[in-house]
């Protein structure tokens, strides 16, 4: 029997529509094993949360993980949790919201690994505050904008002629419930700045290579629909 869902504090409702919308949200070990074993799998933002669970399952189930973040300690933390048990993880220290970085970085990845097969964007910061209160916090907006656009699109310009060339790649946009759920009429409640996500970025593409953006099991209440 594979784990039940944690419940992650989300209302009964909410579980069961994941569950409805997105079979696939929590697949089988033997499912996940079959997709990524002996892939080149990077996930960005991967020294803590969400990047770093990903990470760890990701190598689980077979995936060569190269993981990126900022703080080179807690990336070497998780590489060696992950190679004690028994995986395969590469550290590659880099701050997305810097252009030049992130170009150099893609591109020492596909010297070093010859492609990147699997794309997890999931580096990134919420704002947390009420635009009400952020009248004097522009620089929320552009830090945020840096991290969860910016520097994904910046990362992916420089591994998608690769993925094109062989027919072959997967990209992962980690991102908020809210972006998800219908837009509220105007005037019902204050707006909350949400993240400013890839995902317009993922429609634009044509149909190869593959962009998907897995519902996150928000305990953020910002993220979390009303
Ligand atoms: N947790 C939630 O409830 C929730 C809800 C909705 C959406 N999300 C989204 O899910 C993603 C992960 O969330 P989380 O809760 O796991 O976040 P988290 O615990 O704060 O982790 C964020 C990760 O991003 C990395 N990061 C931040 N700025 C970076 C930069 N400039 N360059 C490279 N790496 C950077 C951080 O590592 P360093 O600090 O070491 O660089 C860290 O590993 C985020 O994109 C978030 O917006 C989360």
């Amino acid at each position: 029997m594979t784990n039940p869902t944690p419940a992650n504090g989300r209302p009964f409702a909410e579980r069961v529509a994941t569950r409805l919308l997105y079979p696939t949200a929590h697949p089988r070990t033997s499912v996940l094993r079959a997709a990524v074993a002996d892939k080149v799998v990077l996930v960005t933002g991967a020294s803590h949360g969400i990047g770093k669970a990903v990470a760890r399952e990701m190598a689980a189930a077979g995936a060569i993980v190269l993981l990126v973040a900022r703080s080179l300690e807690d990336l070497e933390a998780v590489a060696a949790q992950i190679t004690e048990a028994g995986g395969i993880a590469h550290v590659y220290h880099a701050d997305l919201t810097d252009m030049e970085a992130t170009d150099e970085l893609g591109r020492d990845l596909l010297d070093v690994f010859g492609h990147v097969d699997v794309v997890i964007n999931n580096a990134g910061r919420s704002i947390r505050r009420p635009v009400d209160q952020s009248y004097d916090r522009f620089h929320d907006f552009t830090r945020t904008i840096d991290v969860n656009y910016l520097g994904p699109v910046r990362l992916l310009l420089t591994l998608l002629p690769s993925m094109r060339e062989r027919r072959s790649g997967h990209i992962v946009n980690v991102s908020s419930w809210g972006l998800r759920s219908r837009r509220r009429r105007a005037g019902r409640r204050t707006p909350r700045p949400r993240r400013p996500s890839t995902h317009g970025c993922g429609r634009s593409r044509p149909r190869s290579p593959r962009t998907t953006s897995p519902p996150p099991r928000s305990t953020c209440p910002s993220c979390t629909p009303a």
